[in-house]
Formats: structure tokens, C-alpha cells, sequence
């Protein structure tokens, strides 16, 4: 597809149709692009079904482009997420709207607040480890969505007792179901008690009737002000701001939070399994800081694990204007998808990028638009600071706890789990109990402090001073 015109100039790519790339796409995934990539180079553009045209950027400049754009030209767009999650969702929303909306949950997502969970996160490691049995492989990932269901449960939904118990019986099955209706849309509609959508419903209805009761719970909370929860922190923001509690909307954006944060958060730990259990090497030094006190190397280990085994691929903007950058102009109706996968895999970027090798961020603010595991601009995760702290407190617990055997096993592949990619086999890892911690005493002591470098931060290309 070498489309120009007088008006418009689309970078090239191939001629095939929405449908044939689909199937490409879905096959080789991230295989697909990096072979578009060697044949038209850096910028390409291809047809992608429900999609329509698609420009992949993959380098630093122009994903700075892309990220950096005004929010009135290039938009979230209609995102499938926000569609299944609702209108309350941040996923849904554009503009000044979604500035509005990032400023009240941005100050819970702090990294100044985030020691807060410390200790919430290591008791819910702690409880689900204590299940792993020794010298028995296991796959990882569903210990790792159990700590993370239970960590967002908990610290934003302030959820406990028998209302967390529930949640965390019931949501599990509800999103694995709307993760499927996210990308086949034709589900969606309820056609009775049995049907996807009509089940999709009754999650939905009891969710939100759960959801309702905790908001009542926080509002008549007598040590209401004391809360840690981001619920409550929420709720307080909106009445700082005199807006009026709408149950519906705040109902739909916890399970954005949870959605957005609970299977991407297990699924980068239990790569942490995979990768640490083929790095022997890393480990030790790992668990030589962890002995010796500090977290320079942790988050260096937190940094190569985003970058080398990215999680989400690629994040989309949709033009709402004609997008100009580099000599391109786009028209409006076009989705900009500046690729992690491959600005990561470049090698250009990250010398021998294949390798695991977290030296290379040692000492090192990862480039704003060199390293986007988190996506960038005024759309960039609200909860990556948040991920960061969970990950480093579950790692860190993990190893004090147990010794993870080292494995010559081929490395797992990755397979796409409806929101992020994992590994294929769940991160599997054989564990020893240690006769003796690693360290007595708190083991994330160090961690107590926030692990968010605050003056890469302040890099960061959100204008902080307007949306928090
Ligand atoms: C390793 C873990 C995580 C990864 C790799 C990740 C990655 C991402 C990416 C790539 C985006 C899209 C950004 C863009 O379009 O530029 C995103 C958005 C988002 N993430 Fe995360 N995320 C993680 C964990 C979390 C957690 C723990 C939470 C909250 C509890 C969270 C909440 C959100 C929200 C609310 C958005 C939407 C932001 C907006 O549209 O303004 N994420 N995340």
C-alpha cells in the first residue's frame, strides 16, 4: 500500500486487504510487524480489520511524535476496552474529559502515596507462596493473579471480608469473559440467561451491587480519613471538586483499574520466573542486594524485564485531524501505533537487544520514548509506579523466602492472554523453601521508599502541572 496524494502522504506498506493482514497479524503477531518492519523500514502502514488503516511508528522520533501530539488530533479512540468497561472508564474518554479524570485519580497513583500498600502487597505474597510446594514445578501465573487480584481488591477497592472474598471468586471468570467479548464485539449483545452477553450482564450486575455497597461503606466510615484506599481517595477528590457521586461512573472506572492492572502486573512477574530461572547469574545478584540492603539493581532488573519481555506490544492513537510528522501527513481516521515490541527489540536502540541483561539500565534513566512498556504521552499508564512498587515487593519477598532452582529449559515462548502477553507455560519455576529467610525482619524495608525515580518523572511528557 504506497498510498499519496496531493493532500496526503501515507508512509508504505503492504497492498493486502483489513482481512488478510488480520490473520497475519493474529498468526505471527509480533513476528508480522517485525517483518513489515525489515521490508518498508521504521514507519509502515497496513489495513487491520475494525481498525481501517494503521501507520506502525518504531523510533524514538516518531514515537515522540505521536505521544507528544495535542490531544484534539490524535484521541484514545474507540477503544474495546472502554467499550466493554463502560462510559465511567478512562479508556473512554478524550480530551479535557479525560484530563479531568486522570487529575482525580493521578494523586492516588502518586508514587509519594504508593509505600502506603507496602506492607498489604508482601502479606498477600506471603499467603499465596505459602500454598507453593517444594522441589514441584509450578506455573507461576496463577499465584502471581491471585496476589494481584487481592492487591487491587484491596488497595483500591478497600475491599474486605466477605465483599473481598466474593470479588475474588467471581471477577476472575467475569473478566477472562469480557476480555472475549472485548475483541469479538458480535458477543456482546445479550441474547439471554446463557448467552456471553447475557452472562457478561449478570457479572456485571453483581459486581456493581457489590461495588455499590463498599461506596456506601467508605462514605459512612467514621475513620473515613485515615483510609489508605484509593476508593476513598477517589470519593474525597470528587467532593473537594463539588462534583456530584455518580455510583455508575465510579463503579466502572474500579474495573478499569482492576482490569488495566491485575493480569498485566501477574503476567510481568511471572516473567520475572522465567527470565530470573534462566539467569542464575541475575538472581544471585538480586539476592546479594537483597542481603546487602538498597534497590539499584532491583530496579534495573524491573526496567530490562519491561523492555525485554514488553508485555503490551503496542499502544494506538486515532487521528482526529490530519497527523503530520517526519514528511507524513495522515488523514483523520487513522490509528498511530507507536510499537514497544519493536523499539525495544531494536538493536540500533539497545545494543544486543535479544540478551536479558539488566546492566544495561544500572545507573540509567530508561529514554522516555526509547523505553515505553508503559505507552507515554498524557495517555501513559496511571499505575506504572503502582506495578512497580507490587513487582518489586513480590520479587523481593519470593527470593528472601525461597530459592528459585536454576533451569536449562529452552526459554518460553510468549502467548497473548486477552490484555497482555505472558508465558506461554505461566512463568514455570521450581522453588525451595529457605530454612532461613534471606534477611529476619522486613524484607522490603528497602522498599519502603519509593522505588519511582521522581526526576525521570519529571521527564515524563505529561504536563503534571495540569492534570494532577
Ligand atoms: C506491568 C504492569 C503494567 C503495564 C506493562 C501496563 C501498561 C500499560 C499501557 C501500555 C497502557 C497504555 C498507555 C498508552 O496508551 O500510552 C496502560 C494504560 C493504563 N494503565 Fe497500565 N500497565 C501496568 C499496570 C497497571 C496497573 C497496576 C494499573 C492500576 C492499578 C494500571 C492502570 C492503567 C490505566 C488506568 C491506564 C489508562 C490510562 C489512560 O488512558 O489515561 N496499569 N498501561
Amino acid at each position: 500500500m504506497t498510498s499519496s496524494s496531493a493532500e496526503y502522504r501515507i508512509p508504505p506498506g503492504p497492498d493486502a486487504g483489513g482481512f488478510k493482514n488480520g490473520v497475519r497479524f493474529l498468526i505471527g503477531r509480533a513476528s508480522f510487524f517485525e517483518g513489515l518492519q525489515k521490508q518498508y523500514g521504521p514507519v509502515f502502514s497496513l489495513k487491520l480489520p475494525t481498525v481501517g488503516t494503521a501507520v506502525v511508528v518504531s523510533t524514538e522520533e516518531h514515537i515522540k511524535a505521536v505521544f507528544t501530539a495535542p490531544n484534539d488530533v490524535l484521541h484514545g479512540g474507540k477503544n474495546p476496552l472502554g467499550e466493554v468497561l463502560g462510559p465511567g472508564s478512562v479508556f473512554s474518554m478524550d480530551e479535557q474529559r479525560h484530563l479531568d479524570e486522570r487529575r482525580l485519580l493521578l494523586p492516588a497513583f502518586h508514587g509519594s502515596r504508593l509505600p502506603a500498600y507496602s506492607q498489604l502487597i508482601e502479606d498477600e505474597a506471603l499467603r499465596a507462596m505459602s500454598k507453593w510446594e517444594d522441589g514441584k514445578p509450578i506455573s507461576t501465573i496463577s499465584t502471581f493473579n491471585n496476589i494481584t487480584l487481592r492487591v487491587i481488591l484491596r488497595a483500591v477497592f478497600g475491599a474486605e471480608g466477605e465483599d473481598l472474598e466474593l470479588l475474588e471468586r467471581e471477577v476472575p471468570p467475569g473478566t477472562a469473559l469480557g476480555q472475549r467479548l472485548v475483541t469479538m464485539a458480535f458477543l456482546r449483545r445479550d441474547l439471554g440467561r446463557f448467552s456471553p452477553g447475557g452472562r457478561f450482564k449478570r457479572y456485571l450486575a453483581l459486581y456493581d451491587e457489590v461495588v455499590g455497597r463498599l461506596i456506601e461503606q467508605c462514605m459512612s466510615d467514621p475513620d473515613r480519613a485515615e483510609r489508605q484506599d484509593i476508593l476513598s481517595l477517589m470519593l474525597a477528590g470528587m467532593e473537594e471538586r463539588g462534583m456530584e457521586i455518580d455510583r455508575e461512573l465510579i463503579a466502572d472506572e474500579l474495573l478499569t483499574l482492576l482490569v488495566a492492572g491485575h493480569e498485566t502486573t501477574a503476567s510481568s512477574l511471572a516473567w520475572s520466573v522465567e527470565r530470573l530461572s534462566r539467569n542464575p547469574e541475575v538472581m544471585r545478584r538480586l539476592e546479594d542486594e537483597i542481603v546487602e540492603g538498597g534497590n539499584e539493581y532491583m530496579t534495573a532488573v524491573f526496567n530490562e524485564l519491561q523492555r525485554h519481555r514488553t508485555i503490551i506490544h503496542n499502544t494506538g492513537r486515532y487521528a482526529v485531524k490530519p497527523f503530520e510528522f517526519d514528511g507524513w501527513r495522515v488523514p483523520p481516521g487513522t490509528v498511530l501505533i507507536p510499537s514497544a515490541a519493536l523499539i525495544h527489540a531494536d538493536d540500533g536502540v539497545y545494543s544486543n537487544a535479544d540478551e536479558f541483561n539488566p546492566d544495561r539500565f544500572l545507573g540509567v534513566k530508561p529514554g522516555t520514548y526509547t523505553w515505553i512498556p508503559f505507552g507515554g504521552g498524557t495517555r501513559r499508564c496511571l499505575g506504572s509506579a503502582f506495578a512497580q512498587l507490587e513487582m518489586e515487593i513480590v520479587l523481593r519477598t519470593m527470593l528472601t523466602n525461597f530459592e528459585l532452582l536454576p533451569t536449562n529449559e529452552k526459554p518460553e515462548s510468549e502467548s497473548f492472554k486477552g490484555v497482555a502477553y505472558a508465558p506461554k507455560k505461566g512463568g514455570v519455576g521450581t522453588f525451595r523453601r529457605r530454612p532461613q529467610p534471606l534477611v529476619q525482619g522486613d524484607a522490603n524495608a528497602s522498599a519502603e521508599e519509593c522505588p519511582v525515580d521522581h526526576a525521570a518523572e519529571a521527564a515524563c511528557p505529561v504536563d503534571h502541572a495540569t492534570t494532577v
